[in-house]
């Protein structure tokens, strides 16, 4: 009963506090990741993406089928398609290597995200038709959608720390 009455208060205190708060649920960390988890999510799957692209590279170098590369291609196409939601407008705030510049063109951001989808996914549909000639093509547009973003919207990396 007690246990029951303290819950309600809780959700009472949760929905008057969402009505109350100004940022979006989805900027809380409550409803959804917060600022800092998008930029940790877009980092660490930036990496996984990288990951990605070299395994798609060995396993199709040489190789007699890509048969078995649609599954990695689809999984990567699928992230990009959604991988703009992880810029929020509130991660503009957090450290980063994403420039200013993701927010104000952010539609030019998100047709470059849709050129490495489109890239990823003609290798996903060449690896089912089990089409080589077709994978490479598709993997090179999708190693070039890489710096085609990276140029206007990845600060670059930080210098290494001096040795004196
Ligand atoms: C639509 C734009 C866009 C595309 C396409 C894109 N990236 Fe990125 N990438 C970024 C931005 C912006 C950052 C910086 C993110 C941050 O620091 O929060 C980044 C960061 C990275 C990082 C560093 C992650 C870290 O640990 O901080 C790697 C690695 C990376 N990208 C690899 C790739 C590869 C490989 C491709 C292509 C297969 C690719 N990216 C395609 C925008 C893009």
């Amino acid at each position: 009963m007690r246990t029951a009455r303290i819950a309600a208060a809780a959700a009472l205190a949760l929905t008057v506090w969402g009505v109350a708060a100004a940022p979006a649920p989805a900027e809380t960390g409550l409803f959804g990741p917060s600022a800092e988890e998008q930029v940790r999510l877009r980092q660490a799957g930036m990496g996984m993406v990288l990951t990605s692209v070299t395994l798609l590279r060995g396993g199709s170098a040489n190789a007699p089928s890509v048969k078995n590369l649609e599954f990695p291609a689809q999984n990567l196409a699928n992230w990009a398609r959604t991988m703009p939601a992880l810029f929020g407008p509130a991660t503009r705030d957090v450290p980063s290597r994403a420039l200013p510049a993701v927010f104000e063109n952010q539609a030019d951001f998100a047709a470059r995200a849709a050129l490495l989808a489109d890239g990823a996914q003609a290798m996903a549909d060449a690896a089912k038709a089990d089409d080589s000639q077709a994978f490479a093509a598709a993997l090179a547009s999708t190693r070039a959608s890489c710096k085609g973003c990276h140029d206007s919207y990845q600060a670059p990396p930080p210098p290494p720390p001096k040795a004196d």
